[in-house]
Parts: C-alpha cells; sequence; structure tokens
C-alpha cells in the first residue's frame, strides 16, 4: 500500500492535470481528474500519521470534490441538455457524490449461524430475546406492551465473535442482512457522507424485514465534540434515521458493532437508539474448546491432539487467534507434504509449535478499554469491560 505522501503527490499531480484541462476548457476530462485527485487526499487522509496533514489532505479533497461537481454543473449546462444527470439524463453517469450501493452495502443472507459460533451461550440468548423473537413472536411483544427492536450494540475486544454473531442473528430469523461497510461510508468521497447514511436506511426500508448492520460504527460514530465537521454531520443523520425508524411499522432492526464503544457519540445510546449494549466477552474454557472443534472441522486431526488441553493453554486468546492457530498448524504437514513428504495428520507438536509463536491478541485491548473508560467516566455504561478479567 503506497505512503500517504505518495498519496498526497499523485494527488497533487492529479489536481494540477485538471487545472489545465479546465483551463483548456475540457471540462468532462477535467472533472474526472479532479475526482482522481480528491479520492487520493481523501485515501492520504486516512492513512496521515500527521494530524495536520490529515486536515490539510481531508480539506483538499472536500474542496477538489465540490470543484468538480461545479464543474458537471456547467458542463451539463453547456451540453444544453437541460437535464442534470440525477434525473437520468447523464446515461450512465452516477451522482459520485454518493457511493453506489453496492459499495455502501453488503447485503446477503448470511450463511453463519449460531452453532458455527463456539460458546458465547448466554449472549446467544440474549441475542435471541433481543433480535430474533421480536421478528418471530412480533404479537407476544406487542401483548404485553414490549417495545421491540431497540438498536444494540456489540461491544468487546477484537476478534472474539462480535461480526458473527451479527450475521448469525440475521440468519436465524430470516432477515436480510445489510451490512454498511462504515469505512466506505465516509472513505470514498468526503463531504458526501450523510447521504451515504440516509441511502442504507432507505435500502432497507425496501426490504420486507431486514437488519441493518453498522460494524465498526466508531469508525462513522465518534463523539460530535471531537469530530471534524463532515464527521459530525453523519453522526447527525444516523440520529436522524434511528429516530425515524417506528419499529411497529418497520420490519426493521439496526445492529452495530464495535471494538471502541468509549469512543462512540453518547446521543446514540438515547433511548429508541443503540440503548441496548451487549458485551461479547473473550472466550471462555468452553468456549476455546469448542472454537477448536469449528476449526478442526474437515481437517485431519491425529488422535494425539487434546482439544481440552489446547483450551487450558489458549487463555486469553481470541476466537480469530484461535482460528488462526488451527490453520497455521494445518500448513505444517500441508507444506511437508507439498515438498514431498508423507501426507500426515496434524499433530498435538503442531499446535504448540503456532503457539510458541503466538501472544493473545486482546491482552492490549484490555489495557486500552480499561483506561478510555476510566477516562469517560461510564464505568457503570460499559460495565462489561470492567468486569471483565484482569490479568
Ligand atoms: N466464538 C467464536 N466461534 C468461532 N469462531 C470465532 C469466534 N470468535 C471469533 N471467531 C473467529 O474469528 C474471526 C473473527 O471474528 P469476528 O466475529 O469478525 O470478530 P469481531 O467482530 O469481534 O472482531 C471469525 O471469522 C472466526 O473465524
Ligand atoms: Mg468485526
Amino acid at each position: 500500500m503506497p505512503s500517504a505522501t505518495t498519496l498526497a503527490a499523485q494527488a497533487r499531480g492529479y489536481a494540477k492535470a485538471a487545472r489545465t484541462l479546465e483551463d483548456e476548457n475540457n471540462l468532462k476530462n477535467a472533472r474526472e481528474l479532479y475526482l482522481k485527485a480528491a479520492k487520493l487526499y481523501n485515501d492520504a487522509s486516512k492513512i496521515s500519521t500527521d494530524k495536520t496533514d490529515t486536515n490539510t489532505q481531508r480539506d483538499l479533497a472536500e474542496h477538489l470534490l465540490n470543484k468538480a461537481q461545479s464543474l458537471k454543473r456547467t458542463s451539463v449546462h453547456q451540453s444544453g441538455s437541460g437535464v442534470s444527470s440525477r434525473d437520468g439524463g447523464g446515461g450512465s453517469e452516477t451522482d459520485e457524490s454518493s457511493l453506489s450501493k453496492d459499495d455502501l452495502i453488503l447485503k446477503e443472507i448470511p450463511n453463519i449461524g449460531f452453532d458455527d459460533i463456539g460458546g458465547l451461550e448466554s449472549v446467544k440468548e440474549e441475542i435471541k430475546k433481543a433480535i430474533i423473537y421480536p421478528f418471530t413472536h412480533k404479537d407476544l411483544y406487542k401483548m404485553y406492551g414490549q417495545k421491540a427492536g431497540e438498536g444494540i450494540l456489540l461491544y468487546g475486544p477484537p476478534g472474539c465473535g462480535k461480526t458473527m454473531m451479527a450475521k448469525a442473528a440475521a440468519k436465524e430469523c430470516g432477515a436480510d442482512f445489510i451490512s454498511v461497510k462504515t469505512s466506505s461510508i465516509v472513505s470514498k468521497w468526503v463531504g458526501a457522507s450523510e447521504k451515504n447514511v440516509k441511502q442504507v436506511f432507505e435500502t432497507a426500508r425496501q426490504s420486507e424485514k431486514s437488519i441493518v448492520f453498522f460494524d465498526e460504527i466508531d469508525s462513522i460514530a465518534g463523539r460530535r465534540s471531537e469530530s471534524e465537521d463532515y464527521a459530525k454531520r453523519v453522526v447527525n443523520e444516523l440520529l436522524a434515521q434511528m429516530d425515524g425508524v417506528d419499529t411497529a411499522d418497520d420490519e426493521l432492526l439496526i445492529l452495530a458493532a464495535t471494538n471502541e464503544p468509549w469512543a462512540i457519540d453518547p446521543a446514540l445510546r438515547r433511548p429508541g437508539r443503540f440503548s441496548k449494549l451487549v458485551y461479547i466477552p473473550e472466550p471462555d474454557l468452553d468456549a476455546r474448546a469448542a472454537i477448536f472443534k469449528i476449526n478442526m472441522k474437515g481437517r485431519p486431526i491425529a488422535d494425539d491432539v487434546n482439544v481440552n488441553r489446547l483450551a487450558e493453554i489458549t487463555e486469553s486468546y481470541s476466537g480469530a487467534d484461535i482460528s488462526a492457530i488451527c490453520k497455521e498448524a494445518a500448513d505444517i504437514p500441508l507444506g511437508e507434504a507439498l515438498r514431498g513428504g508423507e501426507a500426515r495428520k496434524i499433530e498435538e507438536r503442531d499446535f504448540v509449535k503456532v503457539l510458541k509463536g503466538r501472544k493473545p491478541s486482546i491482552l492490549s485491548w484490555y489495557v486500552e478499554a480499561r483506561k478510555e473508560v476510566k477516562k469517560s467516566g461510564e464505568e457503570a455504561v460499559f460495565d462489561g469491560i470492567v468486569k471483565s478479567r484482569v490479568d
């Protein structure tokens, strides 16, 4: 991946060429290049480590995007069509200020079910009550005056099943799963992010029954007091859209996940929004054994491999860690066989060897999480983190 400096340099080149084309009145091509430059500056701003650079690049991206849009209006005007591309006059051209649906949204019927998730039994039960039963037992909820369908925020250490849990929930209740790539909401074209949020909800309302899932929501819903202007607009739009969801009529549930719940704007946690918080903890002993078993399925495992022992020696490893350990362990005999050795089964020693070179990935998350939660004074809100095991 190119560095921020490289991207910014490329962006400068495109912007310069665009200006030349504009002077020559070649507006169509000028616009293309302005857009390219805007995209490159925006990409650069995301990976810049220097805060001032980030802000400058973002501003430049926004400026160039506006420039491209103004050229578009001029060129449509010039061509005399009198019809803006938004009304269909632009033929195949799309309105680049908002993303295409495919960019933003992954609409799928997930093929992950609760059985594919090791452990987390109490979380599964909680998810059933909060997500699945409101869909499947709507009348009961109504009868007892229980308001179904509050937004739910899954939070917890990375790699422990938040994304999986959201997919499984959608599969279990047969809803369309509209998974929003949050990074793409803000990444592609600066300045149009709030439009993209709106589009997500419009798409969801067209489905008969859907779960909208904002994965890694921290990347679009930071505290407004600490955000740039465009990020504030995104949060405001998200709030407005969530307030507009009438859970009685819309068969629409909203889920989000984050490793950094303390970074999210607190207004998003008010009633009717993400008012339910569900902590997805690291896998306990039984869960780790279950995750090992899930990952061993379909692989040749030698008799000397003891799943319970592996679970014992992998305390603090995440589900993602365990999944990676199994892949790497399988790689050892595979490599040998590829080099002409006998195609043997995966043995205990392969797992042990892999484990020696691999530290648990989530310990640093706890340190950061505790510090941040304390700083925000919200220990009572994120009690999942506070109560989690300390080493
Ligand atoms: N409880 C679990 N059971 C089975 N596999 C898991 C579990 N937790 C994590 N994994 C593995 O780790 C990967 C990442 O999990 P994911 O749900 O994306 O984590 P998160 O969203 O919490 O960061 C999954 O694709 C899966 O392979
Ligand atoms: Mg995830």
